[in-house]
């Protein structure tokens, strides 16, 4: 028998998504200083869906991610990842989360001193050094580079690689480590829009490969309507709409119209060069 889709609202891609919550911000405040990020953050994550953050420059979603990753620590409020306080974990405990939690940064920092095998097997050695040998880590890194589209590259060095090769090796590296949870920030800026479809192809891929949880943080509705099971909208210190994409696509608030119509340019010129390319 096969299994049925699941309930709820209809998902763009990911059959793997459930009901389940993963992921629960609740009322999650940070401040730096005088500067109010987050004033009430609130938002849940299913398990295996693909969930887009949005929302203008500045606005605190590479703080959303860093929060959950614990790089930075919030003020008050509760982040549960999978039944776990996060807040309350000591430092040495959240080295457990951050290999259950993968995160590709919005640079993509490769080392440039060492080759991409090298840089791929970095996090393998550092996490499971005491339960992969050799042999395992460089199948690993094999693996995790196919994933990627880009089989064989491990000798190159970063220098030599074009910025599009740059975000895939950086996001080899992060799914080396077989993450539950990916984070994604900014991942398809800076790139065409050739290189553009194929990361959202990869976001999508990787997903199903992997069947994790995904949070996206993009600028361009191009990648956030391609990968998204839901989106949510960051708008002065917490989430202002949060839902599937047509929620998002008939949405009459002035605030999210702006912002969507406001990009919408960007990607009508990526249709335009996708269909004068090459
Ligand atoms: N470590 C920090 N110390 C002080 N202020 C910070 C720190 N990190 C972030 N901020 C401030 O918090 C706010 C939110 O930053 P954040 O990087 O999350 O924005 P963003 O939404 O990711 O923006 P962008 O789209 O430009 O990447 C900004 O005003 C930023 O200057
Ligand atoms: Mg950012």
């Amino acid at each position: 028998m096969t299994s049925l889709p699941p309930r709820g609202t209809p998902t763009t891609h990911h059959s793997h998504a459930g009901e389940e919550v993963l992921i629960r911000f609740t009322d999650v405040r940070k401040r730096f200083g005088p500067k109010v990020v987050y004033d009430g953050l609130d938002l849940e994550v299913r398990r295996g869906e693909t969930v887009t953050i949005m929302g203008g420059s500045g606005v605190g979603k590479s703080v959303m991610l860093k929060l959950l990753i614990g790089l930075l620590r919030s003020d008050s409020g509760s982040i549960l990842f999978d039944g776990l306080e996060l807040t309350k974990l000591s430092d040495r405990k959240y080295g457990e989360i951050r290999r259950r939690i993968g995160m590709l940064f919005q640079s993509a920092a490769l080392f440039d001193s060492l080759n991409v095998g090298e840089n791929v097997a970095y996090g393998l050695h550092e996490h499971f050094h005491h339960s992969m040998d050799g042999g395992e880590i460089r199948q690993r890194v094999a693996t995790s580079l196919e994933l990627v589209g880009l089989p064989g590259v491990e000798d190159m060095m970063p220098s030599d690689l074009s910025g599009g090769m740059r975000k895939r090796v950086g996001l080899a590296r992060t799914i080396a480590l077989q993450p539950e949870v990916i984070l994604y920030d900014e991942p398809t800026t800076g790139l065409d829009p050739i290189n553009t479809a194929r990361i959202n192809n990869l976001i999508n891929g990787i997903s199903d490969a992997l069947q994790c949880t995904s949070l996206v943080v993009t600028h361009d509705m191009g990648t956030a309507f391609a990968v998204s099971d839901r989106l949510a909208f960051v708008y002065k210190g917490r989430i202002l709409l949060h839902g599937p994409p047509e929620v998002f696509r008939t949405s009459n608030d002035p605030r999210i119209e702006n912002f969507i119509k406001g990009i919408a340019p960007h990607t009508e010129d990526v249709a335009t060069l996708l269909a004068t390319s090459g």
